[in-house]
């Protein structure tokens, strides 16, 4: 909408619409002028894996040999590693550490970031690793909302009896981590290497019963049903799906499950691009999300994920929009508070130093954003309108 006025009061949007429709009673009020900036609803990253110790930037140059991830993770490497890594540091350095990257991302405009566990694969390091959303969520501006991935990998001291961690999963921590609030979806990856569709479904069911939302690691690395797996128990998202099947696309289509895209990991591990045309020829709403993470997507850049998915998964510049905003709430389940410009929704708001929609997209920059508003105050971005 050119020369449009969003209008907000507290933590609420008013009024949005043409500035020369704008009612009186609000013309008295401060007015800010973007000039001809673009402004866009605080960006929501659906799919991250925030917290993490260390790094993997050793793998990089093996990915580039030729070596593939699952043979990096097959000796040792890959998300065991991370897994010990994040095992070996306190609580206090990981939220630290986690910190710096909640900044870079409100700096780039976005505003609600969904973060997963999954990198502690114990009782104290999985709860390490909410706690550290949970004190960051008091802290910072951004929302977190927290995913419970205590299903990513079996960890190696359970590799010869992976039924006790499940049960461990399922008895234990599971229902601690619902009664105590410390994450609001679970999510299982769905592959060889990691989990069997019965040992998801099993976990699923079991979150779902403790009253957490459900999402999928789906078809990333191989088409092992995992979206068909996903519509059928309900989840709100099914994400990856570089290689879902068309059955599978289908079923995401008539469950209403949203499919996240995450062209990073594409893009750095060399893998195929989520068919995204087809999926939402089917009927199926695509996300897009940074999944930020030491090993698959070393960087939070959501804006760089925006483009990747125009040049590489075929979407146009709106569609990517949607795919971070309104599209990217449904797959937290928060489309009626955020990620729209609508009286009633949250005061999130990013203002881009671009004349267009289009011209943000295609002309990649470090950072375009010029302003962050979250709740309704001024936050991030470079700071000057
Ligand atoms: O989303 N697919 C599994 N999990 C992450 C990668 C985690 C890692 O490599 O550390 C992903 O790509
Ligand atoms: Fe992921």
């Amino acid at each position: 909408m050119p020369n449009a006025a969003v209008v907000w009061s507290e933590e609420t949007i008013q009024w949005v619409g043409p500035y020369q429709e704008m009612p009186a009673e609000y013309r008295k009020e401060t007015i800010i002028d973007c000039g001809r900036k673009l402004v866009v609803p605080g960006l929501v990253d659906c799919h991250t894996h925030l917290c993490f110790g260390g790094w993997r930037g050793d793998e990089f140059e093996l990915k580039l040999k030729g070596v593939s991830y699952q043979d990096i993770a097959r000796n040792g490497g890959g998300i065991a590693s991370t897994v010990a890594a994040t095992r070996g540091m306190s609580l206090g350095d990981l939220t630290r550490k986690a910190l710096v990257a909640l900044n870079g991302m409100l700096a780039l405009g976005v505003t609600t970031v969904e973060c997963k566990s999954g990198y502690g694969l114990d009782e104290a390091n999985e709860l390490k690793q909410l706690e550290v959303y949970r004190q960051l969520n008091r802290v910072h501006e951004i929302d977190l909302v927290p995913t419970f991935l205590g299903a990513h990998i079996i960890p190696p001291e359970h590799r010869n009896h992976r039924d006790r961690y499940i049960d461990l999963l399922c008895q234990v921590l599971i229902p601690r981590v619902a009664s105590q609030g410390l994450a609001r979806f679970c999510d299982v990856f769905v592959e060889d290497g990691a989990y069997t569709l019965s040992e998801a479904q099993r976990i699923l069911i079991t979150a779902a019963e403790h009253g957490l939302g459900i999402k999928v690691h789906a078809d990333q690395l191989s088409d092992g049903g995992g979206a068909s797996l996903a519509a059928r128990l309900g989840a709100v998202s099914a994400e990856h799906l570089e290689y879902v099947s068309p059955e599978g696309m289908d079923a995401l289509a008539s469950a209403g499950t949203v499919a996240v895209s995450l062209p990073l990991a594409s893009l750095y591990l060399q893998e195929p691009f989520i068919p995204a045309r087809d999926l939402m020829r089917r009927g199926v709403r695509v996300a897009v999300a940074s999944d930020f993470n030491p090993g698959s997507a070393p960087s939070y850049h959501l804006p760089l994920a925006m483009t990747l998915a125009c040049l590489s998964q075929g979407m146009t510049p709106q569609e990517s929009l949607m795919g971070v905003t309104t599209v990217a709430a449904a797959a937290i389940d928060r489309q009626a508070q955020i990620g729209s410009l609508l009286p009633g929704y949250q005061a999130d708001l990013a203002v881009i130093d671009s004349p267009s929609l289009n011209h943000w997209l295609y002309q990649f920059q470090a950072n375009a954003c010029s302003a962050v508003l979250k709740r309704g105050r001024w936050v991030g971005g470079k700071g000057h309108l």
